[in-house]
């Protein structure tokens, strides 16, 4: 073996570590989380992404805006539309997010964010990281909350995948030795893997769910899922009324097809890549990642975002006005809650339920057969309105 090859890799390792560090020292910086109550005004950053994103984006704005209309006029909540995340921006500045919009995301308190295209070696687009791995890591979005409901199961799960670490920190920055040898690294940190366990045991505890289940696959990759096993160990002391127990990935991931014992499960808390795949899987029992919603939350900033992709053939056929906007209106649900108007948040979520799962006056089928996303967001704020919503919930999930 040429030196110089090895010598070329242990260059760029170090360069990592160094990286790593400087990461660790910025995540001590910020204490505690933001507190929107204390705040004048809040600015809700609205970002259209690619593909279908614009359209459905615009519905969930349509809703927020109907069900914020006071506020927006009294100047306590403000809309900020940032255009230019789009694929095609993002190839010509060859940055998975330009410094300028960067800039504009960071003037906002929280985000509604619609799909991006993520970029793929082999396809038409220079092989940039993804915006949404890039936004989570430049606005230090640490907490991927993923709540998944099938109350006729008695499915009633909290994923709390922990978004900046894992094999996605280094994602892009593996090192391709030569024509024999490649290597990716997956990183845990002692503060990153802190500060997601312990929103993990919050939440349990305030919630009233009182269980948590911590995985990993610290049998094999003993280094990094091991300290974030050992760093739940020592958290779980201070919390003696939440249960708590901790399960492989791979048995994880047939437990939950497992319809005994599948309803077991509360709250979840994951490393990165694992929380990708296991809430994918989750999301498909409720209907699909299609009708999921997610939070993406950091203590200074928070983005919610649709789960699903940007669906390009939709546009392509003309079919991007028909695209279902639940999802992003799911997490626009979230978002309001997460800022502090629950109620208005249980009222979304409770239109949401009954217009797509039990009332269905409307149908989303994707084409020209089906209703608009329009159509769909008007139907929704009817059913807000309606002072008959709580007795038809009720309805629903008896
Ligand atoms: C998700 C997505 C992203 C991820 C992709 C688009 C990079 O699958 O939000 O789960 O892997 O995190
Ligand atoms: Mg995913």
């Amino acid at each position: 073996m040429e030196k110089s090859v090895v010598e070329k890799a242990k260059a760029h390792f170090a360069a990592l570590i160094e990286d790593q560090f400087e990461r660790i020292e910025q995540m001590k910086t910020v204490k505690d989380f933001v507190d929107y109550d204390n705040l004048d005004k809040i600015i809700i950053g609205v970002v259209g992404g690619d593909g279908i994103g614009p359209f459905i984006t615009k519905q969930a704005q349509r809703v927020l805006e109907f069900l914020l209309k006071e506020d927006v006029k009294k100047g306590r909540v403000e809309f900020k539309v940032i255009d230019g995340l789009t694929i095609e921006n993002r190839a010509k500045c060859k940055q998975a997010i330009p410094d300028d919009i960067l800039e504009e995301l960071k003037k906002c308190h929280v985000i509604l964010k619609g799909p991006t295209t993520t970029p793929r070696a082999g396809d038409q687009w220079p092989n940039i990281e993804s915006a949404n791995v890039a936004m989570r890591k430049e606005l230090d979005l640490f907490a991927n909350v993923r709540p998944v409901k099938v109350p006729e199961e008695n499915i009633d799960w909290i994923f709390f995948r922990e978004n900046t670490e894992g094999a996605y920190a280094l994602g892009s920055d593996g090192i391709r030795v030569n024509d024999d040898l490649a290597v990716d690294f997956t990183v845990a940190t002692y503060e990153g893997s802190y500060r997601i366990i312990k929103a993990a045991f919050d939440y349990a505890k305030k919630s009233g769910m009182n269980k948590v289940t911590v995985v990993t696959k610290a049998n094999v990759v003993k280094t990094t899922d091991g300290l974030f096993l050992d760093i739940a160990k020592d958290i779980s002391k201070d919390y003696p009324e939440v249960e708590w127990d901790d399960w492989y990935i791979d048995i994880m991931t047939a437990k939950l097809v497992d319809e005994k014992r599948r309803s077991q499960f509360k709250v979840m808390v994951l490393p990165n890549l694992y929380g990708d795949i296991l809430t994918d899987e989750a999301a498909e029992f409720q209907g699909g990642v299609g009708t999921a919603g997610s939070a993406n939350l950091g203590k200074k900033y928070a983005m919610f975002e649709a789960i699903h992709g940007s669906a390009p053939r939709m546009v392509k056929e003309g079919r991007a006005k028909y695209a279902d906007p639940s999802s992003i209106i799911r997490a626009a649900g979230m978002l309001l809650d997460h800022i502090g108007y629950t109620d208005k948040a249980h009222r979304l979520q409770m239109a949401l339920d009954i217009c797509g799962d039990y009332e269905k006056k409307l149908v989303l089928t994707g084409r020209d057969n089906g209703a608009t996303g329009a159509e769909f967001a008007d139907y929704l704020m009817e059913t807000i309105r309606d002072d008959n919503i709580e007795n038809k919930w009720k309805e629903f999930t008896d």
